[in-house]
């Protein structure tokens, strides 16, 4: 029996590969992978019960905790973003895929599948993990070729129920930390889209007039606790996508470069990413030296370009993440972020590691000699003046 193991979503691509799978690639055991990385439950449930109709096996795998903490949590540490925006798709893709690659092991499969299409990102990062082993790779959508459409109409022949419809043609991905929404009339940029296509957050025009002041506390650069009460990382995530979302805060809409070059009009949803990199990042400038504030900066935007591409097992991402977690050893303290109508600002920060002395700072006290800067000054700008023959 020729068994392939499908990473499966529910939605409408990896729905119309089942029976593709069965009829044009000719396998006669199709088992589908659901990996719960924090989606609604209501999908994951959705997903079983269609993959029951559809499939001849059906796994689901909860990977939140270790999506929180292996993806997610060194995400934050890295400052990870993308042009502008913190990813989200781009960290979960690499860990269902390996999950995949478990539940082949197990059954004894010959093929992995994935729904992407050839026009993605989500391609490579599936295959980044998928053909680092001796399976047979099977990409549907993308060897034949298939439009939308064509999908929709398939999907009807074979009874497989769409949430796609003609009035709400989107394509989301979504997962704990963020949502992303993508296709029919969002692909014109020229089109402002419509709120229904936001779920986790309130309009900014219509987000409360009072401003909402929160602290989050960090230990060695990862997220701990919640306005003086400890939690674990998916609460606390929850929590901020609850309250962040409440204030409008996290939205991006914005045109995209992807890998292969294709430019495309993607709109994401986010708001507890939001929320915590802007206080991680104001921490880290309360405890790190400006000497590693800009190499980090270096090392940040290295780490983001691999995680976006999904080269999570290319070996100086492993590199990078040494670094990034020495730096962090002293990221610990509390930052409060105002939420004000699609804002999250930074109003307050301590730590215990602050490099900070008020005492030095301050234009009242008298603990440095000021003249003791009349020399420096003097050097200052010195090779601008030679350049200019004021010194010789
Ligand atoms: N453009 C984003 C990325 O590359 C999101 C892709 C998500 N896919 C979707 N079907 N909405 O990470």
């Amino acid at each position: 029996m020729e068994k392939v193991v499908l990473a499966y979503s529910g939605g409408l691509d990896t729905s119309v590969c089942v029976p593709l799978l069965r009829e044009r690639y000719g396998f006669d055991h199709i088992v589908t992978v659901a990996v719960d990385v924090g989606q609604p439950e209501s999908d994951i449930g959705s997903a079983e019960t269609r993959a029951r109709a559809i499939s001849d096996e059906h796994v689901t795998i909860d990977a939140t905790d270790e999506f929180v903490t292996d993806y997610i949590f060194p995400l934050i540490k890295a400052n990870g973003c993308y042009e502008g925006y913190v990813m989200g798709t781009a960290i979960a893709r690499p860990l269902i895929a390996k999950k995949v690659v478990r539940v082949a092991d197990e059954v004894g499969a010959a093929a992995l599948a994935h729904g992407c299409t050839g026009k993605g990102n989500d391609q490579l990062r599936f295959e980044a993990v998928f053909r680092a082993t001796d399976y047979r790779v099977i990409a549907p959508m993308r060897e034949l070729e298939l439009t939308r459409e064509w999908e929709i109409k398939y999907a009807k022949e074979k009874g497989i129920p769409t949430t796609v419809s003609g009035r709400k043609p989107w394509s989301v991905d979504e997962n704990l930390w963020s949502r992303s929404i993508e296709g029919g009339k969002l692909e014109d940029p020229s089109f402002i889209p419509p709120e229904e296509i936001y779920e986790w957050t309130t309009s900014p025009l219509r987000a409360p007039d009072e401003p909402e002041i929160i602290e989050v506390m960090f230990e060695d650069g990862v997220p701990v606790g919640l306005n003086g009460k400890r939690a674990d990382g998916v609460t606390l995530i929850a929590q901020l996508n609850a309250t962040g979302g409440k204030h409008g805060v996290g939205r991006t809409d914005m045109m995209e470069d992807r890998v292969l070059g294709l430019k495309a009009r993607e709109n994401y949803e986010h708001p507890a990413a939001t929320i915590l990199l802007q206080a991680h990042a104001d921490l880290e400038k309360l405890v790190l030296t400006r000497a590693e504030l800009q190499f980090k900066q270096t090392v940040d935007d290295r780490w983001s370009e691999l995680a976006y591409m999904g080269l999570v097992d290319e070996p100086l991402f492993s590199d990078l993440n040494a670094f990034i977690n020495k730096s962090q050893e002293r990221v610990t303290g509390s930052v409060k972020i105002q939420l004000y109508k699609g804002s999250a600002t930074p109003v307050a920060r301590e730590s215990l590691n602050a490099l900070y002395s008020e005492k030095l700072v301050s234009f009242d006290s008298a603990t440095l000699h000021q003249s003791d800067a009349e020399g420096f000054a003097k050097y200052h700008g010195f090779q601008a003046r030679m350049h200019k023959k004021i010194v010789k």
